[in-house]
């Protein structure tokens, strides 16, 4: 399928990113946060987005629960629903990248082939795949919306994990297991990877913070 339509061009802006870039005073970067449902990635994400905004990083957060009441709410949870889903919030997160933001995303997304087409639509070093690792049996025993007990009880078809695969990570640059951390520790260790790649500013915040 052609992703373009004839006779569209691109238009090139007066504003570069690499002009953001500057006065921003960090690396624009894409934070793709993937795992089961209740594993904590948007616990994560939200408590990331405070501490970068904290330091002064021009930071935005797509979540899975968000999007889908507005730019996917077309959408339901086929693989065809959920791979255009993680196509559309890939191509904001592109979108976001190129205008100089740290874009948070927390999404399932649970196919690696969707991962990758996220991946591949910024430079390799400016994505930074984390893998909200938690134990199946855990996310089921916190089911904070009580999804899981619906979907063991037959009411919903196709859940990620009871009846529809979730493909971990085979290198993501982190893996978080929030059955063994907590959320505090879990924030901190995807902050320090992040600060890492963000350079001077935020790594400064960081080391104060120690
Ligand atoms: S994804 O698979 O397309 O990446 P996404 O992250 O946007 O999913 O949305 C996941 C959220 O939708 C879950 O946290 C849960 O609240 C809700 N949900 C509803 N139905 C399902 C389902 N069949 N599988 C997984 N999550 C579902």
């Amino acid at each position: 399928m052609s992703r373009v339509s004839p006779n569209v061009h691109w238009e090139l802006g007066a504003v570069t990113r690499a002009q953001r870039e500057e006065r921003n005073q960090h690396p624009a970067l894409v934070v793709w946060l993937t795992g089961l449902s209740a594993s904590g990635k948007s616990t994560i994400a939200t408590g990331l987005e405070q501490r970068l905004f904290a330091d002064g990083v021009n930071v935005a957060r797509l979540d899975g629960d968000n999007v889908r009441h507005g730019l996917c709410g077309d959408l339901g949870f086929s693989h065809e629903d959920r791979t255009e889903n993680i196509r559309r919030v890939a191509e904001v997160a592109a979108l976001l990248h190129e205008l100089g933001h740290v874009a948070i995303c927390a999404f399932i997304s649970p196919y690696r082939s969707d991962r990758e087409l996220a991946r591949s639509l910024v430079p390799p070093d400016r994505f930074i795949e984390v893998y909200v690792k938690c134990a199946l049996s855990v996310c089921e025993e916190r089911d904070p919306k009580g999804l899981y007990r619906r979907a063991h009880a037959g009411e919903i078809r196709g859940f990620t994990g009871v009846d529809d695969a979730y493909e971990e990570p085979l290198d993501p640059e982190l893996v978080v297991d929030t059955a063994t951390l907590d959320a505090t520790r879990a924030v901190q260790a995807v902050y320090e990877t992040v600060a890492a790649r963000l350079g001077a500013k935020a790594s400064a915040q960081a080391r104060a913070a120690d």
